[in-house]
């Protein structure tokens, strides 16, 4: 049998109905964590982590906020790291009232380069060592990658890539030298496929999915494990912060919760990577699958500003913009979650 694109698979309008059926497959199946919640599966994370440090960056909110919760109640002390002091100070306090977690703040901005240096800096300086580091504090930008304020496009690679990657750095050495520790990179389903008008954050996602992957392969036979978490929509700031405020309307999302349980699960199976939920995993999977013109034309209808956005002028300082997006182009018949964050 010939293999064309005009038959089988490949065929845009086949796969597009596949991508239509996982879209309305019963959202109680769909949307099932990959990794079930067993007490007995944080035996092994308890017994390794227990009165170990972990250093969670983004630690104010959402994903990350719910790590801090999860890791102190499986005995863990924490560094949390983020700009906003009080919510990390109000953190600390209720996870030290619940659990006798020893929580140290360190308030920074990890886009500022030199930050992620000064964070190990001071972290060494209180005699810590670090077990298990979690990568997570990141955000989005969206919209007309022209009309982005540049400094936000070089704020999102300092923290989604350089910083990330330096704390990689400086923290997997000690790891592998004690020949224990693990790091959780968060990355994003956004990361498996290029996405129109949310393009630097995709790429970005993209690079931390392949890091991890390959930190993964390099780490594993020195006891040191690297897991590249990529969840779906997830309910949190994330859409407030990306200027797309109420985008999760209408979406199928999971909590935190859901994220971080999938994530610990799979860091104690030594994952390489872990995609949160089975709808999320399949359209990840058909993102590769499909020709790659067609995903990322597909990605256009998802983020696409109704109106183009008032040009900035480079470099300067100005509000960031609440960019409306323009639902004319969805179709019915397309899963609105080709593309997600
Ligand atoms: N929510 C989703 O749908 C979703 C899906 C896939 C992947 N993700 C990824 O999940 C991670 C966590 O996001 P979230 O959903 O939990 O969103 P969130 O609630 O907005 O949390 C983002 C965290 O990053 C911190 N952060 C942002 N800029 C920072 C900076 N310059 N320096 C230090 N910390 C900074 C924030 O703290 P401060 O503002 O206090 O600094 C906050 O704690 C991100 O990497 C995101 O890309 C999210």
């Amino acid at each position: 049998m010939r293999f064309s694109a005009n038959n089988l698979f490949f065929q845009k309008s086949r796969y597009v109905r596949l991508l239509g059926i996982v879209n309305t497959m019963d959202e109680g199946l769909a949307n099932r964590p990959l990794i079930h919640d067993h007490p007995r599966s944080l035996a092994p994370l308890l017994d390794t982590y227990a009165e170990r440090w972990a250093l969670v960056t983004g630690a104010s909110s959402g994903i990350g906020k719910e790590f801090a919760n999860r890791l102190a109640a499986l005995g863990m002390h924490l560094v949390l790291t983020a700009r906003r002091e009080d919510e990390m100070k109000t953190l600390a306090d209720e996870l030290d009232t619940r659990h006798g977690t020893r929580c140290e703040i360190i308030s920074l901005d990890l886009c500022v380069p030199g930050h992620p240096e000064k964070l190990i800096n001071e972290i060494q300086a209180r005699n810590i060592d670090i077990e298990l580091l979690v990568n997570n504090a990141g955000f989005a930008s969206v919209g007309t990658f022209a009309d982005t304020d540049h400094q936000q496009v070089f704020d999102l690679v300092q923290l989604n890539i350089a910083a990330l990657t330096e704390l990689a750095y400086r923290l997997s050495g000690p790891m592998i030298e004690r020949g224990h520790g693990g790091i959780i990179n968060v990355a994003s389903v956004a990361g498996f496929q290029p996405v129109a008008y949310m393009s630097a954050y995709a790429a970005s996602k993209a690079y931390v999915l392949h890091f991890s992957e390959a930190l993964w392969a390099e780490f594993k036979d020195y006891g040191v494990t690297v897991l590249a978490l990529c969840p779906g929509p997830t309910e949190t700031d994330f859409f407030n912060v990306a200027g797309v405020p109420g985008w999760l309307k209408g979406q199928s999302a999971h909590t935190p919760e859901e994220v971080v349980k999938t994530a610990l699960r799979s860091l104690e199976k030594k994952k390489h990577y872990v995609v949160v939920g089975w709808k999320n995993y399949i359209l990840s999977l058909l993102c590769r699958l499909a020709p790659r013109k067609m995903v990322v034309n597909e990605s256009r209808k998802y983020f696409r500003p109704r109106s183009k956005p008032k040009k900035k002028n480079r470099g300067q300082d100005t509000e960031p913009e609440t960019a409306t997006l323009d639902s004319s182009e969805s179709s019915d018949n397309l899963p609105k979650q080709t593309v997600d964050h």
